[in-house]
């Protein structure tokens, strides 16, 4: 039996950490992974030689930046949801300076200098935004606006500003990192309908993906021989800890992962070695766990190109083109909206 008392005093931690957990299967808070420790566990993570993404993603966004550049002519916004330290960002900006006929701005008639660009970035996380807006901030003719808030939030601000009718200037709105794995496909639907609100018609939209591959490549991704992606799991237990006075005991518990065939993702669990109850005074709640019950931590859903084709048709965006890495399954996806 769980105890499940007011919950409108609780943090919104709390809130969230009994609401999930009150949930069968019982789950975590996903986004809550990313504290001080989890997100520098996730950073070395992206160094891990099993976990390919990163790196692939990187290498075409240097390859192929100046050409997803000269698809959005007259490129004048850029909006990143969870731009990370920003290097992402850097990589695409460093194609601009290749495009030949970029018209530059009527704020800007330097010849050899891009033209200049109003960058906004939307996280929730206050220290990812200070080193993101830092490092663009350093590129050339750039002018960065952080939204310290959810990406929902981030894009009905966005949404509220006006913006000169008709736009001279593109827009191009990004989320790469294959960040959108971590959201169900319906709110994945949601968050690109939200993204496609605050485009016009020939502003674009350009996705990182981690594509449907071999399953021992998937779970050997998520379930590491160094255990570091185990650490960053087991990590939002400490933080429940830490923060809520809970009493997880880390050796009950053991990291699983499984690729979910049908549904076409990675899950990932805490998974109960013995029967025990666990407090969490913070949350006001106590609860009873049955060996071999998991706490499902997080979902990394992988992408066919005929699916996001449908998935980002329904938002009114229309494919353009998407460059894949072929060794690692990953690809950069480029949408127009339409209407
Ligand atoms: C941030 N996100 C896209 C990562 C992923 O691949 O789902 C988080 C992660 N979890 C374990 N390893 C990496």
């Amino acid at each position: 039996m769980s105890t499940h008392n007011d919950m409108t005093t609780l943090s919104p931690f709390a809130q969230e950490v009994a609401l999930t957990l009150n949930q069968r299967p019982r789950q975590l808070p996903t986004h809550y992974l990313y504290d001080n420790l989890g997100s520098a566990l996730f950073d070395a993570i992206c160094h891990l030689p099993w976990y390919h993404l990163t790196r692939a993603e990187e290498g075409l966004l240097k390859k192929y930046g100046g050409a997803i550049c000269s698809f959005c002519e007259n490129l004048g916004e850029i909006i990143e949801l969870g731009p990370g330290s920003g290097a992402k960002m850097q990589h695409l900006l460093r194609g601009r300076r290749h495009i030949p006929n970029q018209k530059p701005h009527a704020d800007n008639g330097n010849d050899g200098e891009p033209p200049s660009l109003d960058i906004h970035l939307i996280d929730i996380s206050a220290a990812a935004l200070d080193e993101a807006s830092t490092r663009l901030e350093s590129c050339e003719n750039t002018l960065v606006h952080c939204h310290h808030c959810t990406y929902q939030e981030g894009l009905r601000r966005i949404a509220g500003e006006t913006r000169e009718q008709p736009s001279t200037h593109r827009r191009l709105a990004l989320m790469l990192g294959s960040n959108l794995g971590n959201f169900s496909p319906q709110d994945s639907q949601n968050l690109l309908q939200d993204m496609s609100r605050i485009l016009s018609p020939g502003d674009y939209l350009l996705l990182g993906v981690d594509l449907v591959k071999e399953e021992d490549a998937l779970c050997l991704a998520y379930n590491d021989p160094l255990g570091l992606t185990a650490a960053f799991n087991r990590n939002i237990l400490q933080r429940i800890n830490q923060e809520l006075g809970a009493n997880f005991a880390q050796n009950t518990f053991a990291y699983e992962v499984i690729w979910n065939s049908r549904a076409e993702r990675v899950e990932s669990y805490l998974v109960s070695k013995v029967a025990q109850e666990v407090s969490i005074p913070g949350a006001n709640m106590t609860i009873q766990l049955k060996a071999g019950e998991a706490l499902w931590t997080e979902s990394s859903y992988k992408y066919r190109l005929q699916g996001l084709q449908d998935m980002v048709a329904q938002c009114s965006l229309y494919a353009r083109q998407s460059w894949v890495d072929e060794e690692a399954q990953f690809a950069l996806f480029l949408a127009e909206k339409v209407t």
